[in-house]
């Protein structure tokens, strides 16, 4: 199974999923079987480490996290099974790149994968940007990346 996690800039949330689900693959020991990566829709941090304050929240929860950020591209859709969107406005961008209905089928919405996400539906189902929030807003990407993506290893394993 290969998963690409999606966000804006590469640098706060997808970051954070791909560090996430690494590591809850990893404590299942189904690595091998996984190919995880993150890409931002913009290209603005190429080449850079997750920002500072992600890596700290991450750490707080015993997350470690080691990308670089990369630009999302078409092919990626013919290199990666799923395309894991962490908002609306980057599924929508994801879309409009795909070139076919397979392409476009393979993209979601992280929060589709929470246990209660129908009961958080009148919540938007984005994980919310933090780039310029508090630490408390870092922390909470934290929280709902790692709880989405629990949801998702059990969605891959099905
Ligand atoms: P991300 O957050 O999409 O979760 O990586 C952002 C990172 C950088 C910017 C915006 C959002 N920026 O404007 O540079």
């Amino acid at each position: 199974m290969r998963i690409l996690f999606v966000c804006l800039g590469n640098i706060c949330r997808s970051p954070t999923a791909e560090g996430v689900m690494k590591q809850l693959v990893a404590q299942q020991n189904l690595t091998s079987e996984f190919v995880i990566e993150s890409a931002g829709t913009a290209g603005w941090h190429v080449g850079a480490s997750p920002d500072s304050r992600t890596i700290e929240a991450a750490e707080r929860k015993g997350i470690a996290l080691t990308s670089r950020a990369q630009q999302f591209h078409t092919s990626d859709f013919d290199s990666f099974d799923l395309v894991v969107a962490m908002d609306r406005k980057n599924r929508s961008d994801l879309l409009a790149l795909a070139n076919s209905r397979e392409q476009a089928n393979k993209v979601s919405l992280l929060c589709e994968y929470l246990p209660d996400s129908a009961d958080r539906a009148g919540g938007q189902l984005d994980v919310p940007d933090p780039y310029y929030g508090s630490t408390a807003d870092f922390d909470f990407v934290v929280e709902l990346v790692a709880e989405a993506c629990q949801g998702l290893l059990a969605h891959c394993l099905k």
